[in-house]
């Protein structure tokens, strides 16, 4: 099942999350949660290297799963833009695409 959450900025989404994950004191009722959970956060945030080093976060890399994974996430048509593919280095600012079409 699928829940989406809308609202206005400041309505408490976030809040109602953050409740959720046990981040914010409750002034009243009870929040159960069974099975595990996973928060991804709407700031992203890149580590200095190449794309590939932050698709696999440290995680040992495996050629199948890593294509797998891209295929996945419709990313193969991006590597293909990037001069050396997942190999492309990404600086504080992302991707420098006119560099990277040289
Ligand atoms: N850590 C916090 N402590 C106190 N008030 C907060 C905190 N985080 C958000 N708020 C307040 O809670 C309200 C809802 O904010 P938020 O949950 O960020 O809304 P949304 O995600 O829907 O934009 C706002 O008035 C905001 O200022
Ligand atoms: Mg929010």
């Amino acid at each position: 099942m699928k829940v989406a959450i809308c609202g206005t900025v400041g309505s408490g989404k976030s809040s109602l999350l953050s409740c959720i994950l046990g981040e914010m004191k409750k002034v009243s009722g009870q929040v159960k949660v069974s099975g595990t959970k996973a928060y991804v956060p709407q700031s992203p945030w890149i580590l200095t290297g190449d794309v590939r080093e932050n698709i696999l976060f440290g995680s040992t890399y495996d050629a199948v799963t890593h294509h797998q994974t891209a295929k996945a996430c419709a990313l193969l048509k991006d590597f293909e833009l990037f001069s050396v593919g997942d190999r492309t280095e990404i600086g504080e600012r992302g991707i420098n695409m006119t560099r990277n079409s040289v």
